[in-house]
């Protein structure tokens, strides 16, 4: 990934005991990350802690200079993201009023960075008007916020007011230092596998994790696009910044992705889909006594239907502009069949993996496709994290979004 330099400024309040996991959480997506604090911040957690895991001296004094330049406006200057977490209701008022009398107040009001900000506080200290009024004007001045998310809260409340995760955060951050290429623009994304039922408790369905589907969806969110994620089964979570809808079968999901075409501009079909589904599936479990005493059970399989050639087929017959791209999974003899499917289903792009590699495709965080173009060019690309496949991909498809208007 791209490394950036991320100022993490720490306020006083207890989610502050979460800064040495967003540390972790920004450096281990190679960020280059330095603290700064308040006093009061330094009682909830020691300087030092983030201090070892940045690899950075911790400032909180705004008059004992580090670095030997003036340290507020070097910091100031040298960030390329300045993110404040948690920021308290004081601090968040403290800043609407350009009040500067620590480090923490004197680097956000004198960087030109872009300013993100995690609210963690009591619910009722969140609700009052006083601080929402005091954010309006923080968010009128271009600072982006990442949660509060509601739950129990360390005061013992129960609302909103807890910090968002630092994965969650992190991810905002990466989302505010990305260039948003793709915002204004709606994007399907389909992952995982389907689950076709045979009774009420068996069911047919791919080996698909998910993972590949949903670092499209990541992605494309980090790029500003607006995204549904229409997922199979899968415990993974829902990207920051995602829609979701969470479906079970083929037919589940032919009916939300034909449902949603006509407002997107681009789809991406990474989702394993069951080619075939019991013809008729039991409400009730089946019991294994009620079968012929061999013990065999007959299953009879229909075809599904062919969700990313529908899509093809809407798109042309509606003379939509949208922008459709499939993946193809296969054994062997993987570009060639991957050239076939192109040619059958009528999208712009198909990405092939070959899925008998056990360090790419299903269920790794790595994957090795080749994008497989109409006109018969191949562009194979390295063993890559699914992120950078999808990166890849909507740079592509961000081309294609451009020649078509
Ligand atoms: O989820 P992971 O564990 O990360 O694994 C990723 C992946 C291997 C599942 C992914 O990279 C991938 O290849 N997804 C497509 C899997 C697949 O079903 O391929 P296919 O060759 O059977 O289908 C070709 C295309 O048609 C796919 O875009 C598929 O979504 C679509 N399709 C297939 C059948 C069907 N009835 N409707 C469809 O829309």
């Amino acid at each position: 990934m791209n490394p950036r330099r991320i100022v993490l400024a720490v306020s006083g309040g207890i989610a502050a005991y979460k800064a040495p996991e967003l540390v972790r959480a920004l450096t281990g997506a190679g960020h280059n990350v330095r603290c700064v604090m308040t006093r009061d911040a330094t009682r909830f957690v020691s300087p030092l802690v983030l201090e070892a895991l940045s690899q950075h001296p911790v400032g909180d004094d705004l008059f004992d200079s580090q670095s030997g330049e003036i340290d507020h406006i070097a910091i100031a200057d040298w960030a390329e993201v300045v993110l404040v977490a948690p920021i308290t209701a004081n601090l968040i008022a403290k800043l609407a009023r350009g009040i500067t009398d620590d480090l923490v107040t004197a680097v956000v009001l004198a960087t030109r960075a872009p300013l993100l900000v995690a609210p963690a506080m009591n619910v009722n200290m969140w609700n009052d008007e006083v601080t929402q009024r005091n954010l309006a004007a923080l968010r009128e001045r271009g600072f982006e916020t990442v949660g509060p998310d509601a739950g129990d809260l360390a005061c013992g409340w129960q609302g909103e007011g807890r910090m968002s995760d630092p994965a969650v955060i992190a991810d905002a951050a990466e989302r505010v230092l990305t260039a948003q290429s793709l915002s204004g623009q709606r994007v399907i994304v389909t992952a995982g596998g389907t689950s076709e039922p045979i009774d009420s408790v068996r069911s047919v369905t791919n080996r698909s994790s998910g993972k590949m589907g949903f670092a499209i969806a990541a992605q494309a969110a980090l790029r500003g696009a607006d995204v549904l994620l229409v997922a199979g089964e899968t415990p993974l979570a829902t990207p920051f910044g995602v829609d979701r809808i969470d479906v079970g079968s083929a037919l589940e999901m032919h009916e939300v992705v034909l449902r949603e075409l006509a407002g997107a501009q681009v789809v991406i079909k990474a989702a394993a889909v069951a080619d075939f589904r019991p013809r008729e599936a039991s409400t009730l479990k089946i019991k294994k006594e009620d079968l012929a005493p061999d013990g065999g059970l007959q299953i009879d399989l229909v075809r599904n239907p062919d969700i990313l050639a529908d899509v093809c087929t809407e798109v042309k017959a509606s003379g939509g502009k949208q922008v459709v791209v499939g993946f193809a999974a296969e054994s062997h003899d993987v570009i060639p069949a991957a050239q076939r499917k192109l040619e059958r289903k009528g999208c712009d792009l198909i990405v092939a993996n070959d899925i008998s590699r056990s360090d790419a495709g299903f269920n790794v965080d790595e994957n090795a496709v080749s994008f497989v173009w109409p006109e018969g060019e191949i562009e194979e690309l390295a063993l890559l994290p699914k992120s950078q496949v999808a990166a890849e991909l909507l740079d592509r498809v961000e081309k294609l979004l451009g020649e078509r208007t």
